[in-house]
């Protein structure tokens, strides 16, 4: 499919219906895992939910609104990430991100963020590339933290996931500031 190698082990893939069956099953296996910080879990039962999300995203895609990629670690589908948005007048990429929890601690997400970065400011020419975490989430926090990113603020009950509201961190690059 069409991918980017980005490490020996780590490889990204414009995400397609075909992955549906393993993408789901990788959800499945985590959902009380991702449960805890992502709203749509109790919406996606089956493979054909993975699918039509799928289908969405390629939509979206070839309309340029957004970029989804399928993370594959060592020949297995380990959780996805892209751009859930992309802001085309204003030229800023919102990235998004998981995993599956036995391919955490590997800096997967790192990696490819870090390549994300790259495709949002040469493919879709953004100024500025903004990723919002829950405020608890430590985890994810530290992807941006790492990666360089300046804390702009904090935006106040911004998310409802079951039964929680959450505030989010919003962490951004501004890439003509990159050192
Ligand atoms: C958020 C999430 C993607 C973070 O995963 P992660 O494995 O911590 O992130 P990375 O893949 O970048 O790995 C970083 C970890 O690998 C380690 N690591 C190993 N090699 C590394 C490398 N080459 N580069 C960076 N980190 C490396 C780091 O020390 C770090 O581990 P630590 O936290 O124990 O110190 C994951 O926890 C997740 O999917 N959570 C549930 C869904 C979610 O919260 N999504 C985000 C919503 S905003």
């Amino acid at each position: 499919m069409f991918s980017r190698k980005l490490t020996d082990q780590i490889q990204i893939c414009l995400s397609v219906p075909q992955f549906a069956e393993e993408l789901f099953s990788l959800t499945d296996r985590n959902r009380s895992f991702l449960r805890v910080w992502l709203p749509w879990l109790d919406g996606c039962k089956a493979s054909s939910d993975t699918r039509q999300f799928l289908e969405l995203q390629l939509s979206r895609f070839a309309k340029g609104e957004a970029l989804h990629v399928t993370i594959v670690y060592e020949g297995a589908i380990a959780g996805v990430a892209g751009f859930n948005s992309i802001d085309r007048t204003n030229r800023i990429g919102y990235i998004g991100y998981w995993l599956g929890e036995e391919f955490n601690g590997k800096g997967i997400m790192t990696t490819v963020v870090r390549d994300l970065i790259a495709i949002g400011r040469d493919f879709y020419s953004v100024q500025k590339i903004d990723i919002r975490c829950a405020t608890a989430n430590a985890r994810s926090r530290a992807i941006p933290e790492r990666l360089g990113f300046s804390h702009e603020g904090t935006l106040r009950r911004a998310e409802r996931v079951y039964e929680q509201w959450y505030d989010h961190e919003v962490y951004a690059l501004v890439l003509g500031e990159r050192p």
